[in-house]
């Protein structure tokens, strides 16, 4: 008879309850990839009676799963930060597996959980970009690499939010509504609205990546909450796209890493990254360029990720000591130093409302000069006595367009305050 893991699943909602699905539905076909039967011994939720039509037993308290001896591995996929990090102390106390597709807890406990899982298997494939296995391929498959930088789309909300507008024409606030009910968001949409959750996702990158252990508060994460569409449309009338961009880059000991809205050229892959797919695109010095895309969120896809790890883990059921580094590193030193905000350099789209008088263009591309700004590319849109102008510059510090903006604020023939979005080229 072949040997059996019982899996114990901490929330059954929109992933929790495919991962369960699949596992019940494809049991066959995954004890011959794993080597070993596979099945759901139990789960833990908030309100079991919702969840009925599983045939597994469900509870609300966690420690029913941590004293079931079958229970070998925990799946975690309730979300949260701290509660979520409190199970998962008690899971590794226990000696049991964890897999989670927690984000926002490894955002801010990686480091410990690597020191508690010591020894112990811990899978977080499904944490980012979905069904894309882009966990596996920064620790494992492109070992080798020395990386020059990466850029990529991290949240499939907030992608799915923009391709809608600017396709449909729609307001932002029924993009995302149609976003919840596609079960993409988060629980508190929020976070895929104002860059949270994919900063969080940029900092796994990062770790697997260089190793860096940088909390969330110590980079420039913003949202897409100010992007409009008439942005998006004027950026495509530029031959751009405007995308939440995670973005690290390697120069010397310092590590640019950053996560905005950006205008992206139409010949970079990203910028025709729609919908609820993520993608990242990266260089190292071995591989040299790769681009890898799929879908970044929803629950089957997000399961196919789960399943990876859950299987990867029966695998390896019998190396005790777990052999594999959950981040790939097996030392940490933290020889990269995050670059300030200042110190970022960039081109930028500048979009101001004036009256539309004589002489303002040129205030405008005057104070520019002052401050070391060259204009790239102008558009200008006249109505009644208003109008629009778009500037696209070219690469500059930061801290220069900051005290630029600030000057040209105070111009009586300013109407609205200027819009800022920064281009990656
Ligand atoms: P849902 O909100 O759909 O489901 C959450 C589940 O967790 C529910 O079953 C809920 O039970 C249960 N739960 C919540 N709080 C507790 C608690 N304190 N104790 C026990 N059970 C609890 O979330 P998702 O499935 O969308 O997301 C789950 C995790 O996966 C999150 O960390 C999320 O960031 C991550 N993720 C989600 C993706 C997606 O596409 N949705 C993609 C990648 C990652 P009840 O219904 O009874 O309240
Ligand atoms: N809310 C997240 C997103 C889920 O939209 O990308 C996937 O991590």
């Amino acid at each position: 008879m072949m040997e059996r893991i019982g899996i114990g699943i901490v929330g059954l909602g929109t992933v929790g309850g495919s991962v369960a699905k699949i596992i019940e539905e494809h049991g066959k076909r995954l004890a011959q990839r794993a080597g070993v039967e596979l099945y759901v011994k139990r789960a833990v939720v908030r309100n079991p009676s919702k969840y009925h039509h599983f045939s597994f037993p469900i509870s609300c308290d966690v420690e029913d799963l941590l004293k079931d001896d079958d229970v070998e591995i925990v799946v975690e996929l309730m979300g949260g930060v701290e509660t979520p990090f409190e199970i998962a102390k008690k899971v590794f106390k226990c000696k049991k597996a964890l897999v989670t597709a927690n984000k926002a807890m490894l955002a801010y406990h990686a480091q410990d959980l690597i020191e508690l899982s010591k020894g112990l298997p811990f899978g977080f494939e499904a944490s980012v970009c979905g069904g894309v296995p882009i966990i596996e391929i920064l620790r494992d498959s492109l070992v080798a690499n020395d990386f020059g930088g990466f850029e990529g789309i991290f949240n499939g909300t907030s992608n799915f939010v923009l391709s809608k507008m600017l396709e449909d024409r729609c307001d932002f606030s029924q993009a995302l509504h149609k976003a919840q009910e596609l079960g993409y968001a988060e629980a508190d949409p929020s976070l895929d609205i104002n860059g949270g959750d994919a900063g969080h996702k940029l900092l796994i990158l990062a770790k697997l990546a260089y190793g860096v252990c940088v909390k969330p508060e110590e980079i420039l994460v913003e949202g897409i909450e100010q992007i409009g569409l008439e942005d998006m449309c004027f950026a495509d009338e530029l031959g751009y796209a405007i995308k939440l961009v995670g973005i690290a880059k390697k120069d010397g000991e310092v590590l640019d890493l950053r996560l905005h809205p950006a205008l992206l050229h139409k010949d970079n892959d990203l910028s025709n990254v729609n919908g609820v797919k993520n993608a990242i695109s990266l260089h190292g010095d071995c591989v040299k360029d790769l681009f890898v895309s799929g879908f970044g969120a929803g629950g089957e896809v997000t399961a196919s990720a789960v399943i990876a790890d859950i299987v990867h883990i029966a695998r390896l059921r019998n190396a005790s000591p777990y052999p594999c580094p959950p981040f790939g590193f097996f030392e940490y030193q933290n020889l990269l130093k995050i670059k300030p905000l200042e110190e970022i350099q960039s081109a930028y789209y500048l979009r101001f409302i004036v009256r539309d008088e004589y002489g303002v263009l040129a205030n405008i591309t005057s104070s520019l000069a002052h401050f070391g700004i060259s204009v790239k590319q102008i558009l200008q849109k006249s109505s009644h006595s208003e109008a629009t102008i778009i500037l696209i510059t070219h690469c500059v510090q930061e801290k220069n367009i900051t005290l630029a903006l600030q000057e040209i604020q105070k111009m009586d023939w300013i109407l609205t305050s200027p819009c800022k979005i920064r281009i990656n080229e």
